[in-house]
């Protein structure tokens, strides 16, 4: 039997723009996903948009009775800052009241809320002056943070200020899979240290207003990199990709600085960003309370295979390996290493002072996942359950080995919008038939769950 901690975080997380819907009503004004979608439907799968989603916003107190009924004890969902602020400035009464009666849901139930800021829905009238390429955006959301805690601090005690900042950075500006899909590494560099200093005011506002026993951190995804082989130039490549994929954000959020082995590759490639002067005291002022890490699959890397001087592209410090006999998720196409979680584990309390951390997300998704279902419908998800066995394994190892980690949370809990890839990967406990007023029915990891929270273990 692996035993968790007592009083261990158990459950999901999902977002607001990929599980509310209701993208157009009650105030809210477009962020770049419902723009995006009305200029080019063709770019997303099925041509499901962002309008609908899983219906949250009509359907919470089903959701949260649900989720109450499986044991979980916690959930992350998000605010949608163009929900809350529809111009930036004026507060959209409507929004308080769903997001305060849906917390209270939560709260009344036993399901402690865990609240983000922003996962990637950037408001559209902020994307017209420049989104995160403009130094205006730090103030808009440091903003809309310190309404967000003055609005629901009460009911919600543990915050977070982005989701994997990360990605928005590399789909959106060394990418096509975000919007505005700019290709410029110099520009990416910009838009992720102003996403940093947004996210660091942020933490400063929370500070000032001291909310009791309010806590906060950032949701960061870790693939970590592992070498090819021992050779100098592959673990030098190693390090190019932790430097700029992980430590860029890990070390300012937690130890309040810069990894050395980043600014030295910045500066060397002319892509340091332009910063002002009270930002360094900032950053090293404002660290988090804890860290949410999202961990799906490792990433394999190399020697790069092409350099450019300056470089032009992250490419140039290192290359994607593909490690011949890796476990693949067939459904997917990522790559399953659960081992990885002991490293990140260990790499929280050895490297991060055994800060207090939690598995943000983690799971498997699934294409056409209605092929599993048995005669009565029921998904029969075992692939499922063992991920989410191999995973815990690793966790509760790390655990053991004084790693300081206080949760578990799965992406995600009921089937949720994937972005341009629509409805087509399912990772939740419940299906959701988006034909039908997105009707949830349970699949069998939702009752392995529920086993598994009961005896806090397996
Ligand atoms: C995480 C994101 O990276 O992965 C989620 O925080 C996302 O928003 C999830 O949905 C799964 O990825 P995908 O592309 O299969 O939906």
């Amino acid at each position: 039997m692996k035993q968790f901690p007592k009083n261990f975080l158990w459950g999901a997380a999902t977002s607001a723009p990929q599980s509310e819907g209701a993208a157009l009503i009650d105030g809210k004004s477009a962020t770049t996903w419902d723009k995006w979608f009305e200029m080019e439907p063709e770019r997303f799968n099925s041509n499901q948009g962002p309008q609908v989603t899983s219906d949250v916003y009509h359907q919470y107190k089903d959701e949260v009775k649900r989720m109450k009924a499986i044991n979980m004890n916690s959930y992350r969902t998000s605010i949608s800052w163009a929900r809350l602020l529809p111009d930036g400035k004026n507060l959209n009464e409507k929004a308080v009241k769903f997001y305060r009666d849906y917390f209270t849901e939560l709260k009344e139930n036993g399901v402690e809320p865990i609240i983000n800021l922003f996962h990637f829905d950037m408001p559209w009238w902020l994307m017209e002056r420049g989104g995160w390429e403009v130094r205006e955006a730090v103030e808009a959301f440091a903003f809309y943070a310190k309404t967000a805690f003055e609005q629901f601090g009460d009911i919600v005690k543990k915050w977070s200020t982005f989701n994997e900042p990360m990605v928005h950075i590399e789909c959106g500006y060394l990418g096509d899979a975000h919007y505005p899909r700019k290709n410029d590494f110099k520009l990416a560099v910009q838009v992720g240290y102003h996403t940093l200093m947004a996210h660091t005011r942020a933490v400063e506002e929370f500070r000032k207003l001291a909310i009791k026993n309010g806590e906060i951190g950032i949701i960061l995804n870790v693939s970590p990199a592992y070498a090819r082989s021992e050779s100098k130039e592959d673990v030098e490549a190693k390090e190019c990709a932790d430097s700029l994929y992980i430590f860029s954000f890990l070390d300012p959020v937690a130890l309040g600085k810069f990894p050395e082995k980043l600014v030295s590759l910045l500066k060397e490639n002319n892509l340091l960003p332009q910063m002002e002067e009270r930002d360094k005291q900032l950053i090293a002022e404002n660290t988090v309370d804890f860290l949410g890490m999202n961990y799906y699959q490792p990433f394999r890397v190399k020697a790069p295979v092409q350099t450019h001087t300056p470089a032009i592209r992250p490419n140039d410090f290192f290359s994607g390996y593909d490690m011949p006999g890796k476990r693949m998720n067939e459904y997917r196409g990522w790559e399953i290493y659960p081992e990885a979680l002991y490293d990140v584990a260990m790499m929280m309390k050895n490297k991060y002072h055994n800060i207090p951390w939690y598995v943000s997300e983690n799971g498997m998704g699934v294409a056409e996942e209605e092929r599993f279902a048995d005669e009565n419908g029921e998904i029969q998800d075992d692939y499922r359950i063992d991920f989410m066995k191999e995973h815990l394994e690793q966790l509760h190892k790390g655990i053991q080995d004084g790693s300081n980690c206080f949760g578990y949370h799965t992406w995600t809990f009921a089937d949720c919008w994937s972005w341009l890839n629509g409805y087509r990967n399912r990772y939740g406990f419940y299906r959701v038939d988006i034909e039908n007023d997105c009707k949830r029915t349970i699949k069998k990891s939702g009752h392995w769950y529920k086993k598994l929270i009961e005896k806090n273990g397996f």
